[in-house]
């Protein structure tokens, strides 16, 4: 086994590199028991297509653990450039000292499939249910099937298609925020290939 890494290599200690990865709002609460509250979670990703799933993890000592925890519900709302500072602020501050729908001026909305409020100002709002609980360590994952989604009118085009390019999608990067910008490509783009170019009527017309 190799111990030392190439010249152009440094060996980094064992920890969690792998960026960019989304950082989400994560709304839950909204019963008798709980006032709607918000969590900044970065440890979220999708976990399977047919059931959709994903999955959060979460730290027990969070407030927003308890409430997932219990009622078994969350909403994970995707955030643009617009609502990056409240993204910031909603994982420095906890719900036992705040109302963060309040601080941040965030709009909660009705779920369609679960108690807890969605954030209006997101142009994507996933409702989650749990159904199942990791404990992995410093943080419990949970994994949660995906019961209804609700997507922004504003960013739908004529043909039906989501363009969420427009909405100004944010990415965490190592501790810090970004914008995501260029277009590069779309799925498939490397095997896709080019129409064959339709031979020119007249040829000295062409520029
Ligand atoms: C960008 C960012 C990403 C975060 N990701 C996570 C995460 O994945 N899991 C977690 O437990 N806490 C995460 N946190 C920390 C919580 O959001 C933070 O402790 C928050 O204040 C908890 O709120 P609560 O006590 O109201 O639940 C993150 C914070 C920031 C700023």
């Amino acid at each position: 086994m190799q111990t030392k890494p190439p010249a152009k290599k440094q060996s980094w200690k064992p920890g969690n590199m792998l960026f960019p990865v989304p950082a989400v709002l994560v709304s839950c609460g909204g019963t008798k028991e709980w006032k709607p509250n918000l969590i900044t979670i970065a440890w979220a990703g999708s976990v399977c297509t047919n059931p959709p799933m994903l999955s959060i993890s979460v730290r027990p000592e969070r407030y927003s653990y308890d409430i997932i925890k219990q009622t078994g519900e969350f909403v994970v709302n995707i955030p643009t450039v617009k609502q990056t500072k409240a993204t910031d602020w909603c994982g420095v501050v906890s719900g036992r000292d705040h109302d963060k729908f309040e601080k941040t001026g965030l709009t909660p909305a009705p779920g369609l499939k679960v108690k807890c409020p969605a954030v209006l100002e997101c142009p994507v709002n996933i409702e989650c249910r749990v159904v199942q609980t990791l404990e992995l360590g410093s943080h419990v994952m949970f994994i949660a099937e995906v019961v209804a989604v609700q997507a922004s009118s504003e960013l739908i085009d004529a043909k039906g298609k989501l363009c969420l390019e427009k909405a100004g999608l944010i990415a965490f990067v190592h501790g810090e925020y970004f914008a995501l910008g260029q277009y590069l490509g779309h799925f498939g783009f490397s095997v896709r290939k080019k129409p064959a170019k339709a031979p020119a009527k007249n040829p000295r017309r062409q520029k």
